[in-house]
């Protein structure tokens, strides 16, 4: 009796039963794993999606608490524009379009030359989604996505301009992997706030917008040009005045804005 006892405690611990135990609970479990990210994928992107909109609704100050984005977006209307030439386009769908996946395909894509690199974007896309915020027929905001390196990351955000083409009215960063604390600062609305009120272009014309360590003296004229870095983070902050400059030369919207933009703004 006893002997039958040990020897079927034997065969439950066998090699063979420990394995297929092992193989059965890996199996359940990847299982489970894959049906988790094949339901969540779609409210993942979802939320993604929602994300992308609160930023171009704060970048355009036109985020309120309480309201559903969704609402508040119907302000706002998108559309294509050609980088190269300013012009909206509309054999791309907006719908489908990927950033993402644009930048690995050469007829949405090309490589920048490292001397005009200054975002160090390494490939630009050649159309971009652009969101316009209307005043009966006239144009009051245009909010613009943005992006470049900051000192870990590429930084993701959206800049919003008076219809003058030149005032920031707001920035917004909606995807980065800076320092929480340092670089991450570049999130935190009292250093966006900086940046609301300054021009993006000289007199002559050209993207003259820089960060600079330390506090910027407003008694200078170039003041209107400069805001302050984030301190402890110069390398990030400066990133952001790169990928701003270059983001609003002529490789970037310079051409839709020169098209669109009203002086008189
Ligand atoms: C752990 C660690 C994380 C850092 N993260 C950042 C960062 O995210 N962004 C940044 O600009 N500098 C970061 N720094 C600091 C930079 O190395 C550099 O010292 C700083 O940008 C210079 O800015 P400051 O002249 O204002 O000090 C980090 C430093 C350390 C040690």
């Amino acid at each position: 009796m006893s002997n039958d006892n040990t020897s079927k405690k034997r065969s439950k611990d066998s090699i063979a039963n420990v394995l297929i135990v092992a193989i059965s609970l890996c199996l359940v479990c990847s299982v489970l794993v894959s049906t988790a990210a094949v339901v969540l994928r779609p409210i993942q992107e979802r939320n993604k999606a929602i994300d992308r909109k609160k930023n171009i609704l704060k970048a355009a100050g036109l985020l309120e608490e309480g309201k559903a984005v969704d609402e508040l977006f119907k302000q706002i209307e998108t559309k294509m524009v050609e980088l190269a030439t300013g012009e909206y386009v509309e054999h791309i769908d907006l719908q489908k379009y990927k950033l993402k996946q644009a930048l690995k395909d050469p007829e949405l894509s090309a490589p920048l030359a490292a001397k005009e690199d200054i975002a160090k974007l390494r490939r630009q896309e050649k159309y971009s989604v652009v969101y316009l915020v209307k005043d009966q027929e006239q144009i009051k905001n245009i909010i613009l996505p943005i992006r470049g390196a900051g000192l870990y990351s590429t930084l993701y955000g959206f800049l919003a301009l008076d219809r003058n083409g030149s005032t920031i009215s707001g920035m917004s960063f909606y995807e980065q992997g800076e320092t929480p604390g340092l670089g991450g600062e570049i999130e935190n609305p009292r250093w966006l706030a900086k940046w609301q009120g300054k021009q993006i272009y000289d007199a002559t014309g050209a993207a003259k917008i820089e960060v600079i360590k330390g506090v910027v003296d407003k008694s200078r004229p170039e003041a209107v040009h400069q805001v302050d870095s984030i301190a402890g983070a110069t390398l990030t902050s400066r990133g952001v005045g790169n990928l701003v400059r270059f983001w609003f030369s002529e490789a970037g919207y310079q051409p839709l804005l020169s098209r669109i933009s009203t002086p008189s703004g």
